[in-house]
């Protein structure tokens, strides 16, 4: 008996909807470990975030673009010559916060490839030479499904440099993830990409970095790149006509996309919380436990509520502030690093 047999039948369950989603059911013939291994694939339709959504990353975005998009929708433009091959691994590199993982699934959108977002768990099984014959599956699914991207968030957990430390196991499976790497580099002919992203490039193998030639650094954004990511964040928000974004981006000093995405949910909640608490004081809300609140008060509701102010992005930056939000970003306050 096999006790993974659940996990393994649920995988494949979701590897075929999955599939027949993409239009892709019963086109090939897969192995049992390459159906397990599709659970992994996305569907581009249900993938929400996209380039327009990334903000203040023009530049890189067209890098990458030219890079990793054109060669997969223009594949006869490249063919031409040996010089210009795309390169078949591409690393996204930066502090957290700031765009990795909302730039692949804008490559997943739009790239006209299949992508497998490797979830390293995935490869994982305890049963010896199960997770090899998984990693193995990646590949070979990404070469029939080719032209393919394999994606690996954070992929530093997974091929950080070996160590002496390394359980056997482990070691054995990034060996063999390298070696299966390795062959799908020297095939010229094969359309698949490896894309890795990591905050942490230092602790990647060294062997790993020189099967990146491409790298694309994702930093921290500068003032002016911090007050297109506000705009975007605050596109379909009511915000009052003495809030500056510029000002704002300046004093976010540091801030990544996400901590600026955290301020701006910070700002937008004291309107709220002051309709609420006025609400209850006038005595008006009276609707209780179970009782739905009805469309006309819902109206009201939405009429009454005030838009974002200044005073309240004030008062975000302040707790921001407060709490501290550069251990998470790892960076001292007060250094610009623009
Ligand atoms: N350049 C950006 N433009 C708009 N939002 C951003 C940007 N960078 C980060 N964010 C916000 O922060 C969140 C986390 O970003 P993510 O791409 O996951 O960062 P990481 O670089 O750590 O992978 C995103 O979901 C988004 O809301
Ligand atoms: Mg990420």
């Amino acid at each position: 008996m096999d006790p993974t047999k659940g996990e393994k039948d649920d995988a494949q369950k979701k590897a075929e909807r999955l599939m027949k989603k993409l239009g892709i059911s019963g086109k090939y013939n897969l192995t049992e470990h390459e159906m397990c291994m599709a659970a992994n694939l996305v569907d581009p339709l249900t993938v929400a975030s996209s380039w327009e959504d990334i903000g203040g990353l023009t530049h890189t975005i067209e890098d990458i673009q030219e890079t990793v998009i054109l060669p997969f929708k223009r594949r006869e433009l490249f063919q031409t010559s040996n010089l210009i091959q795309p390169p078949k691994g591409v690393l996204l590199y930066g502090p957290p916060g700031c765009g990795k993982t909302m730039i692949a699934k804008a490559i997943a959108k739009s790239a006209n490839a299949c992508f497998i977002n490797l979830q390293i768990a995935s490869l994982k099984d305890k049963w010896y030479g199960e997770s090899q014959k998984r990693a193995e599956a990646v590949f070979t699914l990404a070469t029939k499904l080719q032209p393919s991207i394999i994606f690996i968030d954070e992929i530093d957990s997974f091929l950080r440099a070996r160590s002496s430390m390394d359980h056997e196991a482990t070691s054995l499976l990034k060996t063999q993830f390298m070696s299966f790497w390795d062959g799908l580099m020297t095939d010229s002919r094969c359309s698949i990409m490896i894309i890795g992203a990591t905050n942490r490039p230092q602790d990647l193998d060294a062997a790993i970095l020189r099967r990146m030639p491409a790298m694309f650094h994702v930093g921290l954004p500068d003032a002016l790149q911090r007050a297109e990511i506000l705009d975007l964040i605050l596109q379909d928000e009511p915000v009052a006509d003495d809030v500056d974004l510029n000002e704002i981006a300046d004093e976010a000093l540091n801030y990544s996309g996400s901590d600026l995405k955290e301020l701006c949910r910070n700002a937008a909640i004291y309107r709220i919380r002051e309709f609420v608490k006025a609400e209850r004081e006038a005595g008006l809300a009276h609707y209780s436990e179970g009782e739905e609140y009805c469309d006309a008060q819902t109206d009201l509701a939405l009429h009454q509520l005030r838009p974002i102010n200044g005073n309240d992005f004030q008062r975000a930056l302040v707790k921001m502030r407060e709490s501290n939000h550069f251990t998470r970003t790892g960076l001292p306050q007060n250094i610009e690093l623009d």
